[in-house]
């Protein structure tokens, strides 16, 4: 069953495709307002039209959400719409694998920018905006790489060590402010993004060594964020919620 969540606004970064892109349709179909936003404009105004011609309600935003000024000016505009923000799911991010002698300092600082210093923006933008008696979420996507090392992956899995040190942070901070903050960690979900650094055929062997044998999917990234979204989540705290299939407590 959906979670009702109708009269809440939420803003998702990084949601013109992939699982941002399903996790706004899929808030929406649960009575969200959803603020779409992206730096690739096309792709946000294309999934706030899917949206809108679904029934749902939505506005598209591009812009780099690494940018502090560009984060504040499209969380500002969102809440005009209702008065406030509820909730801030933050998950665009940059998915770049290499052997860190071929970092390079563009993609390095892409890569920080947009997976950790866009979470403070966050942070900043859901107190200006939240209102106090209803309370606010945000809901951080972190990953299974954050807790075991994987050959290549040293800067994402260097961001999402911090993501989930900054959800636990931010629980720890916000919680007497009654902004609930968690984290989902979803794993091997096939999107534009990760079919960058993994092929099909990867997906097909981890589907072999997975503890549930199958990948993950979009849909089942999103089921988590909603539940975590929902009134039936009040009491859920700084938590890493693994959607993974068992990979974080098994391998
Ligand atoms: N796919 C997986 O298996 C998986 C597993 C664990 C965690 N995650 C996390 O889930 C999130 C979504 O991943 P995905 O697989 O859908 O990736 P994706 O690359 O398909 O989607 C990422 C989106 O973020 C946007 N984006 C990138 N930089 C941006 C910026 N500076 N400003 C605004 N938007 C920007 C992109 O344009 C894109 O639309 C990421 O945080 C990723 O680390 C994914």
């Amino acid at each position: 069953m959906k979670p009702d969540l109708s009269d809440q606004y939420i803003l998702i970064t990084g949601s013109g495709r992939g699982l941002g892109r399903h996790a706004a349709l899929h808030l929406a179909s649960c009575g969200a307002i959803i603020g779409v936003a992206d730096i690739d404009a096309g792709n946000a105004e294309q999934v706030a039209g899917e949206i809108t011609s679904n029934g749902g309600k939505a506005k598209a935003y591009s812009g780099d959400m690494s940018d502090r000024k560009a984060f504040m000016a499209v969380a500002a505009d969102f809440a005009k719409l209702g008065g406030r923000i509820d909730a801030i799911i933050n998950n665009a991010m940059l998915l770049r694998y290499s052997p860190v002698q071929d970092v390079d300092e563009d993609t390095l600082s892409a890569m920080l920018d947009i997976g950790i210093k866009a979470l403070f923006w966050s942070a900043q933008a859901m107190l200006a905006h939240y209102d106090k008696k209803r309370g606010g979420c945000i809901i951080n996507l972190a990953s299974p790489v954050a807790t075991r090392g994987f050959p290549n992956t040293s800067v994402y899995s260097t961001v999402k060590g911090a993501v989930t040190m900054f959800t636990k942070t931010m629980a720890a901070e916000f919680g007497p402010q009654n902004i609930r903050v968690n984290a989902v960690s979803p794993a091997s979900v096939p999107t534009p993004g990760s079919l960058g650094l993994n092929s099909k055929e990867e997906y097909e062997k981890r589907a072999g060594w997975i503890p549930l044998r199958r990948n993950g999917t979009e849909e089942d990234n999103s089921n988590a964020i909603a539940f975590l979204l929902s009134k039936e989540a009040s009491f859920v705290h700084g938590e890493i919620f693994n959607v993974d299939g068992g990979v974080s407590a098994c391998n």
